[in-house]
């Protein structure tokens, strides 16, 4: 990677251009569009050479042009949007530092269509483009995923915010004052905040924490079997940066996510004189980031908290999207709040510690990302045979960035933040039924992926074939297929309980292929009984 050249990468009406004449004015750089340079040496418009020379001619002008760009130095280059579907159009943009800004399909749809005479966009002309835009999403994004040592959210953010965003994560990389960019940004309505994702992180913890303007002490939140193993590295890391950092722990376990363990972290913050000037690190699993994080963001109404998970779950979902709770003898996560992080910081060397169960539990949701939404993700993890090689920083990156896309694009429960609970209707409900001492998360999840897969193939949605690469897949990283030996009415009532319930109707996340997953409302009882029936057969 050359470190004066930036590549970006993403959807039509993502905004490259502009990011890219913004980055170039403010680096004193050049800016480049690829696709009116192709213009420009063709002689005719991007439009006439699909109409004229087809795609396929047009993607060898394209890789000719970003092979020319890839020898530059100090330029932008606004990539166009198919520029990653050839091997060397890939090549050529990996000589740089890659940022996908990303975009929902309708915002770009809605901005194409807002402009329409600006630019050709050959690929749009005919059909809707928003469903256009998304299956270019579906198969590009992966791509741009793959590419990108950083996805920011170009959604909501001025093109001027968005391209400080992009200088600042390049900054990062090529030794500027941290050890790198942050592997995703989360934009939502209410915080923007990285998530860095790299071996040794915790080392870096301290600078992380002065670079998002916290100040005053760091308490540092954890529970006592994470303490022993890692409290150290973390106090170590923020004294470095002149921070004082006591140590405040919980016990370890789900059954102590409760209101009287939040009440004891408060009297130990408000023993300790806390002010909201001071700042929270919450170091642990799910339990502690969601305990930990509620504490902070209702202590003194609240003070910044920065997450650092410690297992695979709590770094690839319970640490990203604000989500923060406890659970109430009525239910799971039933008192809590929205609130976000002020960064997460995520070093996969700490895995080395946790128990290999809570490793492939972990991975049920990094595989789950790939099923819902990446194809490609699902093809490296195969190719990774086993849990060992998933704990790798690209991979946990990858995964992190889906869930980091999906919660930007909606911080609250909806549209494409349901698909992230594909497998847990009927997880939850195992997990219910058992009393949630039988399975982790994690395996109630990937049984219940297996039901869902089961009533996409009887719906007509999924291949057999898909069915039988999404067992194989689970079973290569230990996760389990089948509860046997649970009622199956149990667990079917159960799934009536799930907060995906709407009007009665229970919305089931369905598969229509790997890497492609939708909602749907309208699966036959008798459907969903037989598959239940199937898993706990
Ligand atoms: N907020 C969200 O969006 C969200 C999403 C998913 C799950 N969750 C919550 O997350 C929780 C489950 O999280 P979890 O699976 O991380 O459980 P956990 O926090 O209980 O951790 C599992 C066990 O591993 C230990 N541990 C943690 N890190 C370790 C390490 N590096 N080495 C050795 N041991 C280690 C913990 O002490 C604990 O005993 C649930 O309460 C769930 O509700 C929240
Ligand atoms: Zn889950």
């Amino acid at each position: 990677m050359d470190s004066d050249r930036i590549f970006l990468v993403g959807l039509s009406g993502s905004g490259k251009s502009t990011v890219a004449r913004l980055i170039a004015d403010e680096l004193g750089w050049e800016a480049v569009d690829t696709d009116d340079l192709i213009a420009a040496v063709a002689g005719k418009p991007v439009e006439r050479i699909f109409a004229e020379e087809g795609e396929a001619d047009f993607r060898r002008r394209e890789v000719r042009v970003l092979e020319k760009t890839s020898q530059g130095h100090q330029i932008v280059v606004a990539t166009g949007g198919g520029a990653p579907l050839t091997a060397d159009g890939r090549a050529a943009i990996g000589s740089g530092f890659v940022v996908w800004l990303q975009v929902a399909p309708e915002t770009a749809a809605s901005r194409l269509l807002a402009n329409p005479g600006s630019e050709t966009r050959p690929l749009l002309q005919g059909g809707d483009p928003r469903t256009r835009l998304e299956a270019m999403l579906e198969t590009r994004g992966p791509l741009y995923r793959q590419l990108a040592s950083c996805t920011i959210p170009a959604d909501r953010a001025a093109p001027a915010e968005v391209a400080d965003e992009v200088i600042r994560c390049w900054r990062a990389a090529t030794g500027g004052t941290s050890g790198g960019p942050p592997a995703a940004v989360v934009r939502t309505p209410t915080a923007t905040y990285p998530v860095i994702v790299r071996e040794s992180a915790l080392a870096e913890l301290g600078d992380v924490c002065r670079q998002a303007d916290l100040t005053g002490r760091a308490f540092v939140i954890t529970d006592d079997r994470v303490a022993d193993l890692w409290a150290g590295q973390a106090v170590r890391a923020l004294e470095q940066a002149q921070f004082s950092a006591p140590v405040v722990t919980i016990p370890s376990g789900e059954e102590h996510k409760n209101l009287a363990t939040l009440e004891r972290v408060y009297d130990q913050l408000l023993e300790a004189r806390v002010e909201r000037s001071d700042f929270a690190v919450c170091l642990g699993g799910g339990v502690v980031t969601d305990l930990a994080g509620f504490a902070a963001a209702t202590c003194l109404r609240g003070i910044p908290f920065v997450h650092v998970p410690t297992t695979l779950l709590g770094m690839v979902d319970a640490a990203i999207g604000g989500k923060l709770a406890v659970d109430h003898p009525r239910g799971k996560n039933m008192i809590g709040v929205f609130a976000q992080p002020r960064a997460v910081v995520i070093d996969p060397l700490v895995l080395a510690t946790l128990p290999e169960r809570q490793v492939h539990a972990g991975c049920a949701e990094l595989i789950k990302h790939g099923l819902i939404l990446d194809e490609r993700l699902v093809e490296d993890l195969e190719a990774a045979r086993g849990p060992a090689a998933a704990t790798s920083a690209d991979l946990i990156a990858r995964s992190v960035a889906i869930k980091a896309a999906i919660v930007s694009e909606d911080e609250r429960e909806s549209a494409r933040r349901t698909l992230l609970n594909y497998g847990h209707t009927v997880g939850h409900a195992i997990e219910a039924v058992t009393s949630y001492r039988t399975y982790l998360h994690g395996e109630a999840v990937a049984i219940g992926m297996q039901a869902a897969a089961r009533i996409s193939v009887e719906m007509g949605l999924l291949e057999e074939p898909g069915f039988e690469r999404q067992a194989a897949l689970l079973q290569a990283f230990g996760l389990p297929l089948a509860a046997p030996g649970l009622e199956p009415e149990a667990v079917l009532n159960a799934t009536l309980g799930d907060k995906k319930v709407r009007d009665g109707k229970v919305r089931w996340v369905l598969l229509e292929k790997i890497g492609r997953a939708a909602v749907h409302d309208d699966v036959p009882d008798a459907l969903a009984r037989r598959a239940v029936e199937a898993i706990t057969a």
